[in-house]
């Protein structure tokens, strides 16, 4: 059989970076394509080949896409801010969307068996029904939502048309850090609520700020799945046996969800003192509750979430930032978090 080789877009990143982990501990032959805006060189393991480049520039994609065999390309290279995007929306529309849509066709090109997208629940809105279903409506609240159904929509065609089978893995909040204390969150400017938490708790940042207490939730914070960085991993991984006959597309979380309250409570519980904060507005765009429903996901891979717990989960995102102050070898202090 000889051994897997496999493309990572934006493998510098947060996820990216844990499945190129996954990936290496399969044995595989990994090259990352980062441009190292957002990403970080630190993150690539040792074992992955990192090219430096641009998504947007043909010459090197096509220059990589040829160097061999590709068993799939895994897409994740993206902005990812969905407060960003509603005010830059055809940044998002262009680097993302665009781009992203031109990787498709150089894979079909360049006869690329699978394709792996990382997309988001940010696609189902405000959705009717929750847990939210992987065949639930398609209408994204933001442009970044947008620019990632434009590439499970060329996906789509790409399949149908091109016989390149893909996998576009909707997922909700993705959370926590390598176990082994590798890899972790490094986001600038870091808009998410666990890492802004834990800096808040350790004094590196301001009292985190609650989007709003009068939401329709038990506590009147919203509610998030949060799942586990590892976890989103091992769903990457197995996606790639479905993929050998099919496209698929699943959503991924836990099925559980934590409100604000909730999780500052966990960081809290960890941290051994209460997290600084104050009930600030609503954020724009923010729905009050988003939890998955993995349940096609599970019957087809039998993946499972194994951080069950959440203060398990928020337990290695705090041990990865408390040994990172300042993220992957960074010496400044961290930027003041932009409330979006
Ligand atoms: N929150 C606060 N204060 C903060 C930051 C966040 O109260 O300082 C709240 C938000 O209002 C939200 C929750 O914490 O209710 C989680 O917010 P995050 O910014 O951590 O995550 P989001 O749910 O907004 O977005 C995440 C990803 C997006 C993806 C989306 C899919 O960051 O890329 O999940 O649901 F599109």
């Amino acid at each position: 059989m000889g051994r897997k080789r496999y493309l990572v877009t934006g493998g510098a990143g947060f996820v990216g970076s844990h499945v190129v982990a996954a990936l290496l501990d399969q044995d595989a032959d990994v090259v990352v394509l980062d441009n190292l805006s957002l990403g970080h060189s630190e993150a690539v393991l040792p074992g992955a080949r990192l090219v430096v480049g641009e998504l947007a520039d043909r010459r090197t994609v096509d220059a990589v896409l040829g160097d061999g065999r590709w068993d799939a390309v895994f897409h994740f290279a993206s902005l990812s801010l969905v407060g960003e995007s509603m005010k830059d929306p055809f940044r998002y529309l262009l680097e993302n969307g665009m781009f992203g849509i031109q990787l498709v066709e150089a894979c079909v090109r360049h006869r690329v068996p699978r394709f792996v997208l990382s997309s988001t629940a940010n696609l189902f809105g405000t959705p009717d029904c929750i847990p939210i279903d992987a065949t639930a409506r398609i209408d994204p609240s933001s442009p970044y939502g947008e620019s990632k159904a434009m590439i499970e929509r060329a996906l789509h065609w790409a399949g149908q048309l091109h016989g390149l089978n893909s996998a576009c893995l909707r997922y909700f909040n993705a959370a926590g850090a390598d176990a082994q204390g590798r890899l972790g969150e490094d986001h600038d400017p870091e808009t998410h609520l666990i890492p802004l938490a834990i800096d808040a708790v350790l004094g590196r940042r301001p009292p985190l700020a609650i989007f709003g207490d009068d939401y329709e939730t038990p506590d009147g914070t919203c509610i998030r799945d949060y799942v586990h960085v590892e976890d989103l991993a091992d769903a990457h991984i197995r996606v790639l046996q479905p993929l050998d006959h099919r496209s698929v597309r699943y959503n991924v979380g836990t099925g559980r969800g934590y409100s604000v309250k909730e999780i500052l409570a966990s960081v809290s519980r960890i941290a051994g003192r209460p997290v600084p904060s104050s009930v600030a507005p609503r954020r724009a765009g923010d729905p009050a509750i988003l939890i998955a429903s993995s349940q096609s996901l599970h019957a087809d891979t039998g993946w499972l979430p194994s951080y069950t717990d959440l203060d398990r989960l928020v337990q290695t995102a705090y041990a990865w930032r408390e040994r990172h102050p300042y993220g992957y070898g960074g010496i400044a202090a961290p930027k003041v978090a932009i409330a979006s």
